[in-house]
């Protein structure tokens, strides 16, 4: 049998952002359970909701202060399970986000932890004497300045590679281990399908303390988060175990998927399958270049760098990252959805992208991401991309009858969910349509490559399943372009939507920004 998550479409909820239900002005799972419907009309199989555990919200929800409980913001154990329910019965599975790196300071174990040295907690943090007056090594907090934090009370420093809020657990420790793995038991038997792991190479840190070296890329425009190398802070060779421990755990129960955050290097993110990881995020469509030229090479070195059995996945945005319609633009938002949903291995949708939404500024009195604030001013900020999602034209865009937490785009009385859908002509119909394609169409989804290439800026790739084969040709230009094709055939869609069934002998003319797929004879 094929794993349900190798056909799959994942679709990122940021719950905060979705649908607020109890006019608070930020969105809950009561809100969620009433938009389940808009997601299995979208097409999508999967949707991975982003933390709703109890937490101080210091990081929104990955500061978690119990692992087995709903935030109140959000509503309550029995709306989980409503959600869950009622997903299910759409034919949709649930994803959690579950963040083993750390806790929140204000988790009871981390109480107990920083109470005294000789708490049986201590260890399930990393403590450790300074050095010289300062903090034991010079390693960096991915959100500013040290990452280790002075405790008068105990006389030593944690470390946290986020927050001094989110200090990291010890996974050096087995009953941290067992603790986590108990938390996710508890969400297995609820009901949910895997979990989005966060912030995986993380996970464990040299045991030497060796200080990290320059980054001798750095340059005074970078963030100064990034002058030092990770090369003792992350993705180190023990994490490993600890991965397999976790995938352990989802192995006793039918069905599950581990998806795994890797801001790493290909070559190092494809390591995680072997530590257990079934879909190591491959972030690599986020950084790059927009050039045909450039992603057909970049899909070639993924295919080449995969392990056997390993099913690759693509990912073009996030809560963390800007918005791919602001990083390439409207018209080539259109050729990034057919790309992602085309490419070989399971995509994942950002909430708002199938709009084209786009990242939306905020004035500085509202910035709410703590990132932002420890580190302005180098373009980080996450608050744009996580705006709430615009359902209608109405005041706060449906989202909620409140002032929202975070400001609505300004065009939400165009750009929105109600106008987009009876548009045949725009994205969001493209978005559907897609997902519809390939939901039908093994080649698609399960298929394999053939030709891989570029034509001027057009990117080109051949998918084939069985007797079928399908050509994706996407221009990535603003010049009309017209391609040659190894065979004749006819389109099975276009990003512009006028030309489904339209067949043509070997020729295809494409239009500026036009991408389409492409059913060939065989
Ligand atoms: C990665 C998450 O995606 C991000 O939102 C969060 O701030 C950090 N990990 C810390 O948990």
């Amino acid at each position: 049998m094929t794993e349900w998550w190798r056909r799959a479409v994942i679709y990122q909820v940021y719950p905060r952002s979705f649908q607020d239900s109890n006019t608070d002005g930020v969105g809950d799972l009561p809100g969620l359970l009433q938009r389940l419907e808009y997601l299995a009309w979208l097409g999508v199989d999967a949707l991975w909701l982003s933390p709703v555990y109890p937490s101080p919200m210091a990081d929104f929800g990955y500061d978690v202060s119990d692992y087995t409980g709903i935030d109140a913001l959000f509503g309550d154990l029995a709306d989980f399970d409503r959600v869950v329910a009622k997903a299910h019965a759409l034919g949709l599975k649930v994803i959690l986000d579950f963040v083993p790196n750390h806790t929140s300071d204000r988790h009871p174990w981390f109480a107990e932890s920083r109470s005294s040295r000789a708490n049986p907690k201590r260890d399930w943090y990393i403590w450790r004497d300074g050095k010289t007056g300062g903090p034991p090594t010079n390693w960096l907090s991915e959100f500013g300045g040290s990452a280790w934090t002075f405790d008068a009370a105990t006389g030593q420093y944690y470390y946290h590679a986020y927050l001094a809020a989110q200090p990291d657990l010890n996974w050096r420790n087995p009953e941290v281990r067992a603790a986590m793995h108990a938390a996710m038991r508890f969400w297995l038997d609820r009901g949910v399908d895997g979990f989005r792991l966060d912030t995986i190479e993380h996970l464990i840190e040299d045991s030497a303390l060796r200080d990290n070296p320059p980054n001798e890329n750095w340059t005074p425009a970078d963030p100064p988060t990034q002058k030092l190398r990770r090369r003792f802070t992350t993705d180190q060779p023990e994490i490993s175990e600890a991965l397999q421990g976790l995938r352990s755990v989802t192995d006793d129960y039918d069905n599950r998927v581990l998806i795994g955050e890797t801001y790493l290097p290909l070559e190092r993110v494809v390591t995680y399958y072997g530590h257990g990881i079934h879909l190591p995020f491959n972030f690599h469509l986020i950084g790059a270049a927009w050039q045909a030229k450039t992603i057909a090479a970049l899909i070639q070195r993924y295919e080449d760098l995969l392990p056997p059995g390993a099913w690759p996945n693509w990912v073009l945005g996030n809560h963390d990252r800007s918005r791919i319609a602001a990083r390439v633009g409207p018209a080539q938002a259109r050729i990034a959805a057919m790309l992602l949903l085309t490419l070989r291995g399971t995509p994942t949708m950002y909430y708002g992208d199938e709009l084209g939404l786009s990242d939306v500024p905020i004035h500085p009195e509202r910035v709410q991401d703590p990132w932002e604030k420890n580190v302005p001013g180098h373009g980080l900020g996450r608050d744009p991309v996580r705006t709430p999602m615009p359902w209608d034209g109405s005041l706060h865009g449906g989202f909620s009858s409140a002032e929202p937490w975070l400001p609505l785009n300004t065009d939400s009385t165009k750009l929105n969910v109600e106008v987009l859908r009876d548009d045949p002509a725009s994205i969001l119909t493209l978005y559907r349509k897609l997902l519809a394609l390939r939901s039908r169409t093994p080649a698609l989804s399960i298929g394999d490559y053939g030709h891989i290439g570029h034509d001027r800026n057009v990117l080109m790739f051949e998918r084939r399943h069985d007797q079928s084969l399908y050509m994706i040709a996407l221009n990535m230009s603003a010049t009309e372009i017209t391609v040659s094709l190894p065979n004749s055939g006819r389109v099975a869609l276009s990003t512009h939507l006028d030309r489904e069934t339209e067949s043509f002998v070997r020729l295809v003319a494409l239009r500026a920004d036009e991408g389409v797929v492409l059913a060939l004879n065989t």
